[in-house]
């Protein structure tokens, strides 16, 4: 019997979601190909091009340089190399809010640099004196997150450039998650803003298209070349990428994403995302759970325990925050009428939990 992939109907907590039915189409159609070997896969190769110049407009930037990577991880991974690489000193370290992915962790262990992790204020966003204090002669990196994956939220991306300048180091902004939906709002985020290196934005997240399809964007081709190595059995000569062989499906359906929605369709799902994530804030703030306000299509509000544990139980797919709250994300896929279910789903559970007990006085 052939076995189904899990459905997105009670998907709550992913930051993937169903790619769009021609990124799909696009995926399934360049599955074979190996954009790692652009001599031999010169079609591919035209595609990520392509790919690359259109997140360039999404980011502020004319000329892009980047590739489609496997995904968020591997982006940030690659852009921490590019700043040890080009760092004078032999102990860099770098300095990130502690909303920052786990994926730094993996580069850092990955590079033997120094991670250095600093809170957060009150709005979840970088605290600035505390990355002005943890800066120094070392540091090759200040990490902005423009869409944390937890809340949501925007670091103050310009004043983190200007402490970075402040030693000489490179401005990395991590917008896996949000650069999708930050060219619909006022925030400032991009390399048009601020002075900004390099930069990951994920086309399988909030793009639509079919994993694995990350992006990492850098300012100017000669940060890439602290990345290449020369390839001396392939038809090409060199590679900037983590991976050697990569299957081509996300380049094309990334492409293929970005050419049915931007601008129009991204802005309506935005749109769309956003005001799902107020409703559903609204719907638990009413119920008297505390919430913390979704700046971008994302949710978290206290949940006890039990009720979480409840709606794992029926099927819900959620998670929690480091600090335990409940975590949604709204993503193409999650719908009002999937929200609204949850919601009644919770009410029912709410109410069975304050039922007296049979037996009870
Ligand atoms: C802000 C941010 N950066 C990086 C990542 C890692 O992306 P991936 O899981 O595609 O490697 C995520 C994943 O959710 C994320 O939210």
């Amino acid at each position: 019997m052939q076995i189904e992939p899990q459905a997105f109907d009670r998907v709550l907590s992913s930051m993937c979601t169903e790619p769009h039915p021609v990124a799909r189409e696009a995926a399934e159609r360049f599955l074979a190909t190996n954009p790692g070997d652009p001599g031999t896969y010169p079609t591919i190769t035209a595609l990520e091009d392509d790919a690359v110049a259109m997140l360039g407009e999404l980011t502020g930037l004319e000329e892009p340089a980047g590739y489609i990577a496997s995904g968020g991880t591997e982006a940030n991974i690659q852009a921490v190399r590019i700043a040890r690489e080009r760092a004078e000193t032999r102990t860099p370290n770098v300095v990130m809010p502690e909303s920052g992915h786990f994926s730094f962790q993996k580069a850092a262990d990955v590079l033997g640099v120094d991670l250095r992790i600093v809170p957060t204020d009150d709005s979840f966003r970088a605290d600035l004196e505390a990355v002005r204090a943890c800066v120094d002669e070392q540091t090759a990196m200040v990490v902005g997150v423009a869409g944390t994956t937890e809340y949501g939220r925007v670091d103050p991306i310009s004043e983190l450039g200007d402490i970075a300048a402040s030693v000489g180091a490179m401005l990395h902004v991590d917008a896996a998650w949000g650069g999708f939906v930050l060219p619909f709002t006022d925030h400032e985020w991009h390399f048009g803003h601020a002075p900004v290196d390099t930069m990951t934005i994920d086309p399988h997240k909030m793009g639509q298209a079919a994993v694995p399809a990350g992006g990492l964007l850098a300012r100017s081709d000669d940060l890439l070349d602290a990345l290449a190595v020369d390839t001396p059995y392939l038809e090409s000569t060199s590679q900037a990428t983590l991976t050697g062989t990569r299957s081509g499906a996300g380049v094309a359906s990334a492409v293929a994403a970005m050419r049915e929605l931007w601008p129009e369709g991204y802005r309506e799902q935005y749109v769309r995302a956003q005001h799902n994530a107020e409703w559903l804030a609204d719907a638990l703030e009413k119920r008297g759970y505390d919430v913390v306000e979704p700046t971008l299509p994302l949710v978290a509000a206290d949940l006890p325990q039990s009720t979480f544990d409840a709606l794992r139980a029926d099927g819900w797919r959620i998670s929690r925050t480091a600090t335990g709250k409940l975590r949604v994300v709204c993503m193409p896929h999650v719908t009002r009428e999937m929200l609204a279910s949850f919601i009644s789903d919770l009410d029912r559970l709410e109410v069975r939990a304050s039922a007296p007990v049979m037996g009870d006085d």
